[in-house]
């Protein structure tokens, strides 16, 4: 059986950052499936699809291939990972990641990857409904003023113009949209290890994930 790891959590929680350090150490490949949900979001938008216009999303989505290469989102053979991030897809994805054809057509291909690679994989469901079986689970959480500063701070050193009060607003609006949703919402599994990494840094989150990970390993090769 495949080595699968979940990461679940808000917006800005650090699980793309935890994500790909534990990738690295266990050598897995690292899916972020915000970046699958972006791709469609920046998409539609550039077609000018909106979210109720479900036929033409389908054929949209129907013809994108997406797969990762050291960590970045290729879509249709192209890294198009810089323009995922930009403030118009963080305001606008959680619209389009709540239609259900949309979730049916990326959880297959995340489930399919699964099944070809060794994964980490961070979302909002990944524990409850895409790898229900993973290997260990994880849900990160930190308080939505931290998980804002960490964003702001991440576009300013990409040297973007932004100002954390919309970045606030617009993380807490994501979170009621993605927890609120009629499918698959943002929830904690029941089986998923919780850490709040409020006021803690990379490198504790990452310690106490791999504690986890490698007791746990221990406990079932004895
Ligand atoms: O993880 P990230 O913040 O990049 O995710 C962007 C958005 O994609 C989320 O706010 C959510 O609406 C959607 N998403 C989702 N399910 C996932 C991953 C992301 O609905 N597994």
């Amino acid at each position: 059986m495949r080595l699968s790891v979940a990461i679940d959590g808000p917006a800005g929680a650090g699980k793309s950052t935890i994500a790909k350090i534990v990738a690295k150490k266990y050598n897995l490949m690292y899916i972020n499936t915000g970046a699958m949900y972006r791709a469609v979001t920046y998409k539609a938008l550039e077609k000018d699809i909106s979210p109720d216009n479900i036929e033409a999303l389908c054929d949209l989505i129907k013809d994108m291939e997406m797969h990762f290469e050291n960590d970045e989102l290729y879509l249709n053979g192209v890294n198009i990972n810089d323009q995922l991030t930009l403030p118009n897809i963080s305001k606008n994805v959680s619209a389009y990641a709540s239609i259900k054809e949309v979730r049916v057509r990326l959880v297959a291909l995340q489930r399919d990857m699964s099944k070809k690679y060794d994964v980490i994989m961070d979302g909002r469901d990944i524990g409850t409904v895409v790898l229900k079986d993973a290997s260990f689970k994880f849900f990160l959480t930190a308080s939505p003023e931290e998980r804002a500063t960490r964003r702001y701070e991440e576009l300013i050193a990409k040297g973007l113009e932004v100002q954390y009060d919309s970045i606030l607003k617009e993380i807490i609006q994501r979170d009621y949209l993605d927890s609120n949703r009629e499918i698959d919402p943002l929830t904690k599994a029941e089986d998923a290890l919780e850490v709040d990494t409020t006021g803690i840094n990379i490198e504790q989150v990452v310690e106490k994930i791999c504690e986890y990970i490698n007791k746990e390993f221990e406990f079932s090769t004895r």
